[in-house]
């Protein structure tokens, strides 16, 4: 008996405290001064064109198929593959490296090679050191341009918006290495 008062003691003691403590919610949400995120300022338009490196073959490749697609499709449907790509300044996969193209791309068609998209760009040079945006689209990979959202960002890119335009500027039929430009336009503050 002492004990089970003993346990109901505790317990009333704890609801106390959960309900003394416990938030009524009005003042969970605030609305914050632009000016404290900068983003009374005018959004500036960015643009910059990088090449993204995707090297299936050799020793070490960036880019790893870690799903194969599903049985019998024609269009790599279901197929993922993961990266960590360079992003380099020129088309050459020696030119300055400007970044890597972190994510993943997965097969999302049946009836033609089209793929979801889903990476960061993290730049690695000059002001925009650690900086990202996020890339999420649809890119049906045939096709001469390409265009992708660019969702957010993060570092100098916070709340960016735009899109990117992907072309490809080499292929290698043999082991699947391939060279893209991504012209990238960013409204950032
Ligand atoms: C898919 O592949 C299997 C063998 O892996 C085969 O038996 C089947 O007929 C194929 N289906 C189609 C629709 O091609
Ligand atoms: C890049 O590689 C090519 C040959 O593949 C070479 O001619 C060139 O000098 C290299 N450039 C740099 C910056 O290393
Ligand atoms: C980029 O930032 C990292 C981490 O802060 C630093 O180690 C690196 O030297 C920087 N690179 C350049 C090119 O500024």
């Amino acid at each position: 008996m002492a004990k089970l008062i003993f346990f109901l003691a505790v317990q009333i003691l704890l609801l106390a405290a959960v309900s003394s403590t416990r938030d009524d919610g009005e003042n969970f949400f605030r609305t914050v001064d632009r000016k404290l995120l900068g983003l009374h300022k005018k959004e500036k338009l960015t643009h910059f064109k990088v090449y993204w490196q995707d090297i299936l073959s050799g020793p070490n490749p960036t880019s790893i198929r870690i799903q194969p697609p599903v049985t019998n499709s024609t269009s790599y449907f279901g197929g993922i593959t993961m990266i960590d790509n360079a992003l380099t300044a020129k088309v050459p996969t020696n030119s300055t490296l400007m970044g890597q193209a972190q994510g993943f791309y997965a097969g999302a068609a049946q009836k033609e090679l089209g793929f979801l998209m889903a990476m960061n760009f993290v730049f690695k040079t000059g002001k925009y050191n650690g900086s990202t945006i996020t890339i999420l689209g649809r890119n049906t990979a045939m096709s001469k341009v390409r265009e992708m959202p660019i969702v957010g960002g993060s570092g100098l890119f916070r709340f960016a918006r735009g899109y990117v335009e992907a072309r490809s500027k080499y292929l290698n039929f043999k082991n699947g290495d391939a060279t893209v430009e991504y012209s990238c336009y960013v409204l950032h503050y």
